[in-house]
């Protein structure tokens, strides 16, 4: 007998089932099988929330939550960081190996040509109010490229995915950066396409008069690693949502705009915005284990800690840790950053948390780091979302490519009414109180 499969008996009926493991896995589709009858409709599977269920095959990212590993396309995400730019990582992702020199440059190349918004565009975000969120200015104007590249829609066709892909990476720094901009109520600045890709993002958020945006290479390269660290995390929250809207063929743009909706929320990318909040909330250092206990009452979550996989520190957040040390030697020190390390050493004390295998994530350094850099806590999330269009995009074009892929449409238990007559206005009241 093949010892890769699971042998079932189903005590309704008694029959035996021999369903076979596919790399460790069940097929759901196999459980129909298991029928009381010919018209049974079969065993289903029900998993809220995606806790135990894979939705595709990727060769993308591998995360192994328990060990804390993270690799991109097979390399450790570390020493990616250490040694490539973000736009060789983003090649690494979308093209499944590192580029060549040549292949570099017509890259970068080819993505520097992209960087500016048709003007119309601009003049879209020019209409949302002062005081907007710049994640749903972000969304909204992501959306809006739907309209001025129509030919965007025929995502069947490679060459036309490659020029979109080649847009959206382009254009995601001028877009974030119009957004802060639009806040401040400063002029939006023109890309500079000598600029690397960090540095021109940095010259578009903060030139103000000069001539040539002089960067800090140091925060340049912090924002660079960061750029790297967010890149890809396999089916996340966003991630399930690109290809679930990819997956009925809407455009990439719309699709982006729905992975970056999905990202604005609190528990996933909005989380960094949150931590500054509870920084705040706690003031001091000495507040930390008064804090802590009321989070163990159930009064709110520590943001910044836990995630759905990792069960262990957040490979990314040892060196955005360490990124941060870098940036503080420019900005000088956060204040929050000692309320910052007090939580976490009090937490991966405190038996709560480590029952619970509640280490800090992604956001939980990446927040103080940005507030040094100048960043307002509202435009965190688009941080994250600018390399993460990256990751989105990889995943969208696999989905794409991948013959076993369908229009997503998850299945239900159904637990409304039974049928029942409808019931007309008039008569309603009268059968509420009958
Ligand atoms: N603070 C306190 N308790 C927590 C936290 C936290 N941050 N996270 C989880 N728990 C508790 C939770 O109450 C539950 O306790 P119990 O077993 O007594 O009911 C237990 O730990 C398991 O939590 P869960 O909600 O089942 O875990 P999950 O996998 O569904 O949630 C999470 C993962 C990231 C949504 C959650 O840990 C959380 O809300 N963290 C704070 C928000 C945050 O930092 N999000 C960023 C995630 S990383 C970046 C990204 O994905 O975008």
């Amino acid at each position: 007998m093949d010892k890769e499969t699971l042998n079932i008996v189903d005590r309704r009926t008694d029959a035996a089932y021999d369903l076979p493991l596919y790399k460790g896995t069940l097929r759901a589709m196999d459980l129909r099988r298991i029928k009381t009858g010919p018209e049974d409709f079969g065993v289903m599977t029900y998993d809220p929330a995606f806790l135990n269920t894979a939705s595709c095959q990727s060769a993308i990212t591998f995360i192994d939550g328990d060990k804390g590993i993270l690799r991109y396309r097979g390399y450790p995400v570390e020493q990616l960081a250490e040694n490539c730019t973000f736009l060789e990582v983003a090649y690494l992702l979308l093209h499944g190996e590192l580029p060549t020199a040549v292949e570099l440059r017509q890259w970068i190349a080819g993505i520097t040509r992209h960087t500016m918004l048709h003007e119309t565009t601009k003049k879209f975000l020019e209409g949302f109010r002062y005081d907007a969120h710049p994640m749903g200015m972000f969304i909204s104007t992501v959306a809006a490229l739907s309209t001025v590249y129509p030919e965007a829609r025929h995502v069947l066709d490679p060459e036309v995915r490659r020029l979109q892909i080649l847009r959206l990476i382009g254009k995601v720094p001028t877009i974030a950066a119009y957004t802060y901009r639009h806040n401040l109520g400063f002029p939006y600045v023109y890309p500079d396409n000598d600029l690397s890709y960090a540095e021109n993002f940095m010259n578009m958020l903060w030139r103000m008069v000069e001539p040539k945006y002089q960067v800090n290479p140091v925060l340049a390269r912090a924002l660079d690693i960061l750029f790297i660290l967010h890149a890809d995390h396999e089916q996340n929250c966003s991630t399930n949502v690109m290809r679930a809207v990819g997956s009925a063929q809407a455009d990439p743009f719309v699709a982006t705009a729905a992975a970056a909706a999905a990202l604005s929320g609190p528990l996933h990318g909005g989380a960094n915005e949150e931590v500054l909040r509870m920084l705040d909330e706690i003031e001091t250092k000495d507040r930390v284990p008064a804090f802590i206990d009321n989070v163990k009452s159930g009064n709110g979550k520590l943001m910044g800690f836990g995630h759905r996989v990792y069960k262990n520190y957040d490979p990314r957040a040892r060196i955005i840790k360490w990124a941060a040390g870098k940036v503080f030697e420019v900005t000088g020190k956060n204040p929050k950053l000692e309320i910052a390390l007090e939580l976490e050493r009090i937490a991966l004390e405190d038996e709560y948390f480590v029952k619970r295998k509640l280490y800090p994530n992604v956001d939980f350094y990446s927040g103080i780091m940005y507030q040094a850099m100048g960043f307002r806590p509202e435009m965190f999330t688009v941080l994250f979302a600018i390399p993460r269009t990256v990751g989105w995009l990889a995943q969208w074009q696999e989905m794409l490519e991948d013959p076993e892929q369908k229009i997503a449409r998850p299945r239900q238990i159904y637990t409304g009414h039974e049928a029942r007559d409808f019931v007309p206005l008039e008569r309603r009241g009268a059968t509420v109180t009958a």
